[in-house]
């Protein structure tokens, strides 16, 4: 039996961090569940599919796309990403595909043709998950679900930051709307809506560290 700790939250709460870190310190596999919803919001774009509506309503479409995460052409390597011959690890990163993920996510013929590749990321010795429904849907015999907030100035605060140090340009107006549409889309949406798992911690890190949240998770984590 492989262990699965699961993060699951909003966007910018820190998931990904937090994740990085306890995969590390544990020896554990990582899956960034959000990378492939990134990656297929960017092939869509690749193969000239609109994911915004009302074009997304169209008949057809969701059956294209979940064709296309079916057949996703990803590579990792190292840090690099690879989708095809393109190393796209930067384009991942913008708002735009954050944007693009979170709509194509919303269609339940994605995230079915999703989930088998997602499971096979659970290897030995163990694996950190983290995304909207790590602990819901894709794991739910996980031995550890957390369910990480902050508050949403917090975290248009530290996406700021994150950009910032990117060189890409943005205010925080703009970041505070994009992440509470993300948010509300996330949440609203039939197929998987992002809420805590039955059983999950809730941790909110509003005024923690990175040190303080991995060391709560630690106490949490017995197999
Ligand atoms: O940085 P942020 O947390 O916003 O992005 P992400 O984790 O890379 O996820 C991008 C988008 O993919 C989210 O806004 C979700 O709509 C979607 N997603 C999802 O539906 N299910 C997951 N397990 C992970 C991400």
């Amino acid at each position: 039996h492989i262990p699965v700790l699961c993060i699951d939250g909003p966007t910018a709460s820190g998931k990904g961090t937090l994740a990085t870190e306890l995969a590390q310190r544990l020896g554990y596999h990582r899956l960034d569940s959000g990378l492939l919803y990134r990656l297929l919001g960017l092939a869509a774009e690749r193969a000239g599919i609109d994911t915004r509506a009302p074009a997304l309503q169209q008949p057809g479409c969701a059956a294209a796309l979940g064709q296309l995460a079916r057949e996703l052409p990803l590579r990792f390597e190292g840090q690099q990403v690879w989708l095809g011959d393109e190393e796209v690890s930067a384009a991942l990163r913008s708002e735009a595909a954050g944007m693009a993920a979170s709509r194509v996510a919303a269609l339940p013929e994605v995230r079915a043709a999703l989930l088998e590749l997602q499971r096979n990321f659970r290897r030995l010795p163990g694996l950190v998950a983290d995304g909207r429904d790590m602990g819901t849907v894709v794991f739910p015999d996980a031995a550890l679900k957390v369910y990480l907030t902050a508050s949403a100035e917090q975290r248009a605060q530290r996406r700021h930051l994150q950009l910032m140090a990117q060189g890409i340009p943005a205010t925080m107006a703009d970041l505070l709307a994009d992440l509470q549409a993300r948010d509300e889309r996330d949440r609203s949406r039939s197929a998987a809506p992002l809420k805590p798992a039955e059983g999950a911690r809730l941790l909110d890190n509003s005024e923690q560290s990175i040190e303080q949240s991995v060391q709560q998770v630690l106490d949490w984590w017995q197999v």
